[in-house]
């Protein structure tokens, strides 16, 4: 099968499009999946380059797993004996290592049918983008109605769909964000929009129950001013915690005010309930661009330059 492979750390041109072995159902939990679409997120750049948290779990010389991508959207082409959730032929998106590739062999349990009204490079564009948002909202902040949220970074992968679940979770939703990107993020349902670029959103003296900095770029100390009392602040910058440990401490020593850090965890029922929430047209995926698989290399170049608009996706199927 075709895959985008690397066998070294470093800038995109270390990918590849290469012939390897197509993989099989080793477990009985697992599904094999004709992948059709994958998309390309910040996780696979990360892991490319090697920074150290990652070379810790992929190896601290060489990756020891040669192909990247964590979401995808394809046909079932066969399952395991003890995969009760899906059959041949069904149409599924998930998380899965490895899907920058013609086949993968994910668990049943980090898949979901498709939405019904999507395409595959819209399937593909959801899983890991919209289970961080949504896990961060609704898990760790315990989002509630009638809150006011700040969305940092809403024009990102998470950021466009948590202003998007936000809005669900019937919250007041203040999205930031650069100027060409005010218009489409006001569209995903945003109450306010600020622009970054013009001035900080902790100088106008309005308190939040939840900033989410979906993009990372934000510390704790430079958001705990507009925090209400209880408020919680969420950072998806999670590989790389400079201050956040301190944050962590200090946030329970002086206060109510609560700093957090997410890690998204891979599951169906997030899945099931996002398919829901598309389906009924709540939550719609935004896709950037979509490049072939053999333009991996300018794919990679595009997500590592901070300024996707929602989602960038690989098409892996050949005609
Ligand atoms: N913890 C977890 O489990 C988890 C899961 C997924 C992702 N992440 C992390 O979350 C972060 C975001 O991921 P993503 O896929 O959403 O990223 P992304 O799609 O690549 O984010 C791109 C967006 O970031 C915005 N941006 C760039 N610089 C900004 C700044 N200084 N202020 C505000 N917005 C800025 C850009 O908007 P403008 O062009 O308008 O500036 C662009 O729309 C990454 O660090 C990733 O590693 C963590």
């Amino acid at each position: 099968m075709r895959a985008a492979i690397y066998s070294s750390y470093g800038p995109p041109e270390v990918l590849e499009i290469k012939d390897v072995e197509q993989p099989s159902i080793k477990d009985d939990d697992r599904v094999l999946i004709r992948v059709h679409n994958a998309s390309v997120n910040a996780y696979d750049y990360l892991f490319r380059k090697g920074y150290l948290p990652t070379r810790l779990e992929n190896g601290l010389t060489k990756p020891k797993n040669h192909i990247l991508g964590i979401d995808v959207a394809g046909t079932i082409e066969a399952v395991g004996k003890n995969v009760y959730r899906f059959k041949v032929g069904d149409h599924v998106f998930g998380s899965c290592l490895g899907s920058h590739a013609e086949y993968v062999t994910p668990r049943e349990n980090v898949l979901s049918l498709m939405p019904k009204n999507v395409t595959f490079e819209e399937a593909a564009a959801i899983p890991c983008a919209a289970q961080t948002a949504l896990q961060a909202l609704r898990d760790v902040a315990q989002i509630k109605q009638g809150q006011r949220v700040l969305i940092y970074g809403a024009s990102g992968g998470v950021g466009h769909f948590a202003v998007q679940l936000a809005r669900y979770f019937d919250t007041e939703v203040t999205a930031v964000c650069s100027t060409p990107n005010l218009q489409w993020v006001k569209e995903l349902g945003a109450n306010y929009v600020l622009d970054y670029t013009k001035k900080d959103f902790a100088d106008d003296g309005k308190k939040y129950d939840i900033i989410l900095d979906a993009v990372g770029k934000r510390t704790f100390f430079s958001c705990m001013r507009s925090l209400t009392e209880t408020g919680v602040y969420i950072t998806e910058h999670a590989l790389y915690p400079k201050y956040h440990p301190v944050q962590l401490m200090v946030s329970s020593l002086i206060g109510r005010k609560k700093a957090k850090i997410h890690l998204a965890k891979p599951n169906y029922s997030d899945l099931d309930f996002l398919r829901g929430l598309v389906e009924e047209e709540r939550v719609r995926p935004v896709i950037e661009k979509i490049f072939p698989l053999n333009q991996i290399v300018e794919a990679h170049r595009h997500v590592e330059s901070g300024r996707t608009k929602g989602k960038i996706v690989l098409q892996v199927e050949t005609e």
